[in-house]
């Protein structure tokens, strides 16, 4: 790599290999996309060889690509921390905080984030909400200070910490014949069309275990890829579904039922995990124990760990 390849073009070339787009590395950086085209030009110029193919609309790194997004990754997590411990000199005036949320997590994720940034002015914050598969490659990638998550990935070495109860509720149209019922077999409501989420949402997983741990199948009339689009048909007397109760905070308290069905609410968790490799940023540590030290935080402890090891401040390692 030659003497003029410049602190910016690995910035942008870092945001690129993270969004996977130019457009958007232009969005983030504040930089027209004339002029991130051109600075990756350069760049490969000085690298003298091909970083990144563009197939159709995709683009792609090449072998080498992903060599460097590795070592630019690298450089910025090594200024990350610098810039950290000069923030902690300074007590959280200044600093980033990068974190990532599972998509069901956007209920709270975002008011948590308002409420620190509140507290902590000088701290660039960042939330990005994305489905299960991209947080646990962003996970293996070690790319954001902290993610947001309602099942601790079990094949990746992560730090899980609990933070927050997060109750899976079986929800019904007001009017539904079994709104008012009382403590409804799993049976009797295992016969009623349910709306699910897409396959490997969290969610999903959770119910679909509750009736597998009695032998019972539900038979799903609609698959929907969001809470929003469940609510909606929940709504419209498609049918009946089970959500996290935190996707009714915006709900008027009354807009649906909660049917009273024996083995609901299923009591899970959301965590805050992290890569157990990675040493956390003084913001993020700080950011930790701003959502510990909260009233509704005080999660009663999962009853299930598996091979999970508790740690400090409830934490859990998880190695798969
Ligand atoms: P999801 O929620 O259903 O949006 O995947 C995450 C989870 O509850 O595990």
């Amino acid at each position: 790599m030659r003497r003029h390849t410049t602190f910016r073009q690995l910035e942008i070339f870092e945001s690129i290999a993270r969004l996977g787009s130019f457009t958007r590395a232009a969005e983030e950086l504040f930089l027209t996309q004339p002029t991130v085209s051109m600075q990756m030009k350069k760049l490969a110029e000085n690298v003298g060889i091909p970083l990144i193919e563009q197939i159709g609309k995709k683009i792609h790194l090449t072998p080498d690509g992903q060599q460097l997004a590795q070592a630019t990754r690298e450089i910025f997590n090594i200024l990350s921390h610098y810039t950290m411990s000069v923030a902690e000199r300074q007590g959280l005036k200044q600093g980033q905080l990068r974190l990532m949320a599972i998509t069901t997590a956007s209920y709270f994720a975002p008011r948590l984030l308002g409420e620190f940034a509140r507290l902590h002015p000088g701290i660039d914050v960042s939330l990005r909400v994305t489905n299960k598969e991209q947080v646990l490659a962003s996970i293996a990638d070690n790319l954001d200070d902290l993610y947001f998550v309602g099942q601790p990935p079990e094949d990746i070495d992560v730090v899980a910490t609990p933070i927050m109860d997060n109750p899976i509720i079986v929800l019904a149209a007001p009017d539904h014949p079994l709104a008012n019922k009382k403590h409804i077999s799993l049976e009797r409501i295992a016969q009623e069309p349910w709306l699910m989420r897409e396959k490997g949402s969290g969610t999903r997983n959770a119910i679909e275990r509750r009736f597998a741990e009695h032998d019972l199948n539900i038979h799903p009339r609609l698959e929907l890829g969001s809470n929003e689009a469940i609510k909606q048909a929940i709504l419209a007397g498609l049918g009946i579904s089970a959500l996290s109760r935190h996707a009714l905070t915006l709900n008027a308290p009354d807009q649906f039922a909660v049917l009273d069905v024996k083995g609901f609410p299923i009591l899970r968790h959301w965590y805050a995990v992290y890569p157990a490799g990675r040493q956390l940023t003084v913001t993020a540590r700080a950011f930790l124990d701003y959502l510990l030290g909260r009233e509704d935080a005080a999660p009663s402890m999962p009853a299930s760990q598996g091979k999970a090891k508790k740690g400090r401040n409830p934490c859990i390692a998880r190695t798969g």
